[in-house]
């Protein structure tokens, strides 16, 4: 059998709109809310393979209500951002990652899998016509949305034979309306967000649809976001839509920064895995986070709502926080669990001495003021 063509940069096809609209002020930005003038899209067919790639204005997609994704969930997207400097360079934070757990999620619902580094190419062409929408003060950048989604007018529950993969992109600043600031969370028994062999650790829209009814319960009860639980043990899985992290001091004079293993239930979040990554250079001693001074032990294990009350109780908790793309380090001041709040420790600028020094190392590496491998020049 012939192989059919993969993503094929060199095809792309620009159309540059006709109606160029005036980015708004950055402060003014809602997360999501606003998007760019262009957008990516490219078509494949199962017995033709990945078809040439357009830009083209940003604009409604004309479907079949018999399409697939309007049936069985057909949609999976990933989330990675762009940052402009004040000397306008602009840098996308490792897209590779984004491009293979889009393949990885892809593969799971049966979906068409493509060259990551072709789709690379891809975005920064994109990025590098609309660069003009990317707010280049402090904590502001353009998410890019890359999506997949079925188009095959169809009602049989099978692989869709036609998809479309798109990309959007909306120039953003902090994720919460409340801005940068520490958020309470509400620790949910009444819903799971995954389970094993599920699609959790997967980036599929129907995940984050499961996580609606429960996120307005949360807020409903004056909580900002859920603390995802697992199992009777109540072990801690996610925050919201974010991985989540626990610092512990312990008596031997070391600090413990912990986040759940990627057992299946875990979405292996980029953020989370350069979290990791710096913690773990810090700790081995060859690349120290600057004005990390704790003597750092860095642990994928699972940890329990138990063991967190109990440090919380006897003031052993440091901090706890999420880490995704949007928020990036979002720390976490109060959870609600079992009728009681667990009160969590954090600085004046509602961070921790652990998240603190690390969000400024990795906001740094994303922004291209420190060089790093991770930051692509686009
Ligand atoms: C994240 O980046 O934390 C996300 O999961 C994206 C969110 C807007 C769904």
């Amino acid at each position: 059998l012939a192989t059919l063509p993969d993503i094929e940069p060199s095809l792309l096809e620009i159309t540059r709109t006709q109606d160029p609209k005036t980015p708004p002020p950055p402060s003014s930005l809602v997360f999501g809310h606003t998007f760019t003038d262009h957008m990516l899209a490219v078509p494949w067919h199962i017995l033709e393979g990945w078809g040439a790639p357009k830009i083209q204005p940003y604009g409604p997609l004309s479907l079949p209500p018999s399409a697939t994704v309007f049936h069985y969930a057909h949609c999976l997207f990933e989330g990675l951002k762009a940052y402009r400097d004040t000397s306008g360079k602009v840098t996308l934070f490792r897209p590779d990652m984004n491009m293979k757990r889009m393949n990885t999620t892809a593969e799971r619902i049966a979906m068409p899998t493509f060259n990551g580094e072709a789709m690379v190419e891809l975005l920064k062409q994109l990025v590098r016509l609309d660069k003009h929408w990317i707010p280049d003060q402090p904590g502001y950048s353009l998410y890019i949305r890359p999506t997949m989604i079925g188009t095959q007018s169809a009602l049989g529950v099978a692989p869709p034979k036609e998809a479309l993969l798109f990309v959007i992109c909306s120039p953003v600043g902090p994720y919460y309306p409340q801005g940068f600031k520490p958020i309470a969370l509400y620790g949910t028994t009444e819903y799971t967000r995954a389970s094993p062999g599920g699609i959790g650790a997967y980036k599929l829209g129907a995940n984050y649809a499961a996580g609606i009814a429960a996120q307005r319960a949360a807020a409903a009860k004056g909580y900002v976001q859920n603390l995802w639980l697992h199992g009777p043990e109540h072990y801690i899985t996610e925050v919201g839509t974010m991985n989540a992290f626990v610092v512990f001091k312990h008596s031997d004079g070391t600090t413990e920064l912990v986040t759940p293993p990627l057992d299946g239930i875990i979405l292996p979040g980029v953020t989370r895995d350069s979290v990791l990554a710096l913690a773990r250079a810090h700790a081995a001693g060859t690349a120290p986070v600057p004005g990390l001074t704790d003597r750092l032990v860095v642990s994928e294990r699972p940890v329990t709502m138990g063991e967190v009350k109990e440090a919380a109780r006897t003031g052993t908790l440091v901090e706890f926080f999420g880490a995704g793309t949007a928020a990036v380090i979002s720390p976490v001041d109060r959870i609600g669990y079992l009728g009681e709040d667990l009160r969590i420790p954090t600085g004046p600028d509602g961070m921790g001495p652990v998240s603190r020094p690390l969000w400024k190392y990795l906001t740094g590496i994303q922004t291209g003021s420190i060089a790093h491998p991770w930051s692509v020049v686009v």
